[in-house]
């Protein structure tokens, strides 16, 4: 499958991402993952990113156009890919339209998953990460939590709360999110590409979005 995730951040693209990778051997392409692992390596993109993403704004287009002209250009894209977290911007979104060309494939469709605000807040506000650059599996205090000694339960590593996840990078977040990543929500319905699914439960997001695709 090739499809882009869009929904706030906490609305469960990176959960969903894994499990459809499981699903089907689509490589998940997190830009958000791209970009802690360069900040956690001190690599030139990392000290550049590191300060917009802690106050919680967008890294600017031009850096991440870069990341993902690269990253889709990687031999494991052909299996397919699931686009978490990207494109983010309106100008992001025409520059996939013209590498995707380049590459010579469609995207299947861009999936919106809508869930309602007090419920994103509180799973920010409870959301732990697996340390592990290679593993980055997502936990949750209330739904899913590491071991009681705080550890992932897939490699062992230490599960810690993201450098983004304060009250006010959290807010800004989202207020980011209305502003500069809704309105592709309406670039993709006129695309023909749009899916929305508003649904709490992880499992039913899949089950629609296996469902569309065999729809295709
Ligand atoms: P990024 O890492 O992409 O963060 P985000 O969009 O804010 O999304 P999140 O990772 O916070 O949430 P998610 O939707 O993946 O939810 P999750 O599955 O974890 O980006 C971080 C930063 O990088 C940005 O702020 C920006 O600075 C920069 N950046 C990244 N991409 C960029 C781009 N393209 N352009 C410019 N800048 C960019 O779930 C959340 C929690 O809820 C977890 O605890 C999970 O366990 C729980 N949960 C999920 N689903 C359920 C469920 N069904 N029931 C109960 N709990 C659930």
């Amino acid at each position: 499958m090739r499809i882009v995730l869009l929904g706030a951040p906490g609305a469960g693209k990176g959960t969903i991402s894994k499990l459809l990778t499981a699903y089907d051997g689509s490589v998940q392409i997190s830009t958000g993952d791209i970009l802690r692992g360069a900040v956690k390596a001190g690599s030139d993109l990392g000290k550049k990113a590191k300060g917009y993403m802690e106050r919680g704004e967008l890294v600017p287009d031009s850096l991440i156009m870069e990341i993902m002209e690269a990253r889709l250009h990687e031999p494991d894209a052909k299996k397919g890919f699931i686009l978490d977290g990207f494109p983010r911007t309106i100008p992001q979104a025409e520059d996939l339209k013209k590498l995707l060309v380049k590459l010579a494939v469609n995207l299947d469709v861009a999936i919106d998953i809508e869930v309602p605000r007090e419920v994103i807040l509180d799973r920010l506000t409870t959301r732990r990460t697996c340390a592990n650059p290679d593993c980055q599996e997502i936990y949750n205090v209330k739904s899913k939590p590491p071991s009681p000694d705080g550890k992932c339960l897939k490699c062992g590593s230490p599960v810690v709360q993201r450098a983004d996840e304060t009250e006010e990078a959290i807010t800004q977040r989202l207020e980011t999110y209305n502003e500069k990543t809704a309105p592709l929500i309406g670039y993709y319905r006129k695309e023909g590409l749009l899916k929305t699914i508003s649904s709490l439960s992880s499992d039913e997001i899949v089950r629609q979005i296996i469902k569309t695709m065999n729809q295709k």
